[in-house]
């Protein structure tokens, strides 16, 4: 299965991107994810990102482009991989189809997430974070057995400063902006799939494996 998860801020990507791919055993990649690891290492590429990602902005296509190459490359794409939080506009999406035509292989589907902005609010407000591996959790819709500790690996939970009330707002509008074009975008190219993503965690992976099956 090759499949993109696209969706709002909040909207549950790495979530489900975590236990999808885990079911499936495929790789998942976060482009979120290995930014920040790169900015907590204070690697070149994180010191690139940092400043786009503090204001909710897209990191520039190039820098985020080579990077997903490099990573599509490294996961064997032929064998699978689902992408969260990549592509993020028209141009990474058209990038896409040529580093995966490069490959020999194709996308399987598109899966949108669809919730509305009050949950995205809620969501985002509680949601905290492993250092280590960078699984979320939320203070109330998904609690940690003991406080700011990861269920999964006993690392230490954070909140992302991008969580913030003003960067929220603003990275909602860069999805309207520049992100939300990928719908129709997918939909012409006849992989787009969407979901209700709203309702618990084990409800929307449900959702999300029927939507995937139907496409596979
Ligand atoms: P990124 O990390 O990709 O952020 P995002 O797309 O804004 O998505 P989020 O991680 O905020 O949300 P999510 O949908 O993964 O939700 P989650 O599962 O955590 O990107 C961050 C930044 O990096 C960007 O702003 C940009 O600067 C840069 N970047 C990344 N990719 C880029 C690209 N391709 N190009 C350029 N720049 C890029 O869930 C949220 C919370 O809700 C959690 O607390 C969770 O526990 C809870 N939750 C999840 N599902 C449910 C449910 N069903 N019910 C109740 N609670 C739930
Ligand atoms: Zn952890």
């Amino acid at each position: 299965m090759r499949a993109v998860l696209v969706g709002p801020p909040g909207a549950g990507k790495g979530t489900q991107a975590q236990i999808l791919a885990s079911e499936l055993s495929i790789p998942k990649v976060s482009t979120g994810d290995i930014f920040r690891a790169n900015v907590s290492g204070g690697t070149e590429l994180g010191k690139q990102a940092k400043a786009y990602m503090d204001r909710g902005d897209l990191v520039p296509d190039e820098v985020t482009n080579a990077m997903v190459r490099d990573r599509l490359r490294g996961e064997d794409a032929r064998a699978g991989f689902l992408l969260d939080g990549f592509p993020r506009n028209v141009a990474q999406a058209e990038e896409l189809n040529k580093i995966l035509d490069d490959l020999g292989v194709r996308l399987d589907a598109v899966l949108e997430l669809k919730v509305d902005e009050e949950e995205i609010v809620k969501r985002l407000s509680g949601r905290r974070q492993c250092r280590n591996c960078n699984r979320v959790h939320h203070v109330e819709f998904e609690p940690p057995a003991a406080e700011s500790v990861c269920d999964d690996c006993g690392g230490e939970l954070f909140q992302r400063d991008d969580d913030r009330e003003e960067v929220v707002r603003h990275r909602m509008e860069v999805y309207r902006e520049q992100t939300e074009p990928l719908v129709s975008f997918y939909h012409d190219e006849g992989t787009l799939v969407a979901i209700d993503a709203t309702g618990g965690v084990d409800a929307v992976t449900e959702r999300a494996k029927a939507a995937l099956r139907s496409e596979a």
